[in-house]
């Protein structure tokens, strides 16, 4: 596997490909990975002739009290995984090249960032929106992969491609779970023994919530009553930050469930916040 470490490099290396009349896809990452990334790696590989992935912690998408400093970080791991799991190019810059002296620009995609996650993690979503940005325009894929668990990323991410007209497909594939449910995450190593038990609280709330809905329950607000009851029944869950049934395409929170419904939540247990949810498309009108 090739490591490239310097913007420019990296571009070249992509034009080259991409002259060749190769397809790149990429799957971003901010490193410690896991069985969700592994996941985005393998439908890359099967959909694309070149895989690049990219491991970079970005610290503009975490606001001054976050976990920037403490996020898991594992590069002689990661590069063993990336390796055995067939990645050809892995891009990992450092802060000063991705931000050097004098950057100033930032991406916001207006009305869909300040909801759900945006409305508790300022500016996280510009962050994010800036980096993935720039990643495209470096790395120049022609499909690039991002996981449902983080749902409003994905679809702020295809609202600015499309904006933009940055020439890439953007992929979401399913959320990748531990055997009880819970939702695979970097920061999943932050919970001890018992908050990691308690984590389990989230999947039962939003399983509950869909069988509720597929059982023919169109009534959103006693869908949220549902969802805030369970995971308040578990002392360890501290803050409650949001859960109920939104509007998959503009995250708005929903009184009726009429036909396609997103199932969000997202809480602190400890320190550790944790988002997860679930995508109904068809629940009959
Ligand atoms: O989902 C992530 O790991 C990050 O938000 C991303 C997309 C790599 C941007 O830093």
């Amino acid at each position: 596997m090739e490591i490239i470490r310097i913007p420019r490099i990296m571009q070249e290396t992509s034009k080259r490909a991409l002259l060749r009349g190769r397809t790149i896809g990429f799957v971003p990452t901010m490193g410690a990975l896991h069985e969700g990334h592994m996941s985005l790696i393998r439908a890359c590989r099967q959909e694309n002739d070149i895989t690049v992935v990219s491991i970079f912690v970005n610290p503009t998408q975490f606001g001054p009290h976050e976990d920037f400093e403490k996020y898991p970080r594992d590069p002689e791991g990661d590069i063993n995984k990336l390796t055995d799991a067939g990645v050809d190019t892995l891009y990992l810059p450092d802060t000063a090249s991705m931000y050097p002296e004098g950057f100033r620009t930032s991406v916001v995609v207006n009305g869909l960032s300040d909801k759900l996650c945006g409305a508790f993690r300022p500016g996280h979503f510009s962050g994010v929106a800036t980096v993935v940005t720039k990643l495209l325009n470096i790395v120049m894929p022609t499909r690039a992969y991002f996981g449902q668990k983080d749902y409003q990323q994905s679809l702020i991410i295809k609202r600015l491609v499309s904006d933009l007209n940055i020439p890439v497909e953007i992929v979401t594939c399913p959320t990748v779970r531990e055997h009880d449910g819970l939702a695979m995450s970097s920061r999943n190593q932050y919970l001890n023994p018992d908050e990691r038990k308690a984590a389990t609280a989230i999947y039962k709330c939003l399983s509950s919530a869909a069988e509720k809905i597929k059982s023919g329950e169109k009534n959103a607000v006693r869908i949220k009553e549902l969802m805030n009851e369970i995971l308040s029944s578990e002392p360890l869950i501290k803050e409650i930050q949001y859960a109920s049934a939104y509007d998959p395409e503009t995250l708005d929170e929903l009184q009726r469930i009429d036909s396609k419904v997103l199932l969000a939540v997202a809480v602190k247990i400890g320190q550790t916040r944790l988002i997860d949810n679930i995508l109904l498309e068809e629940t009959g009108s």
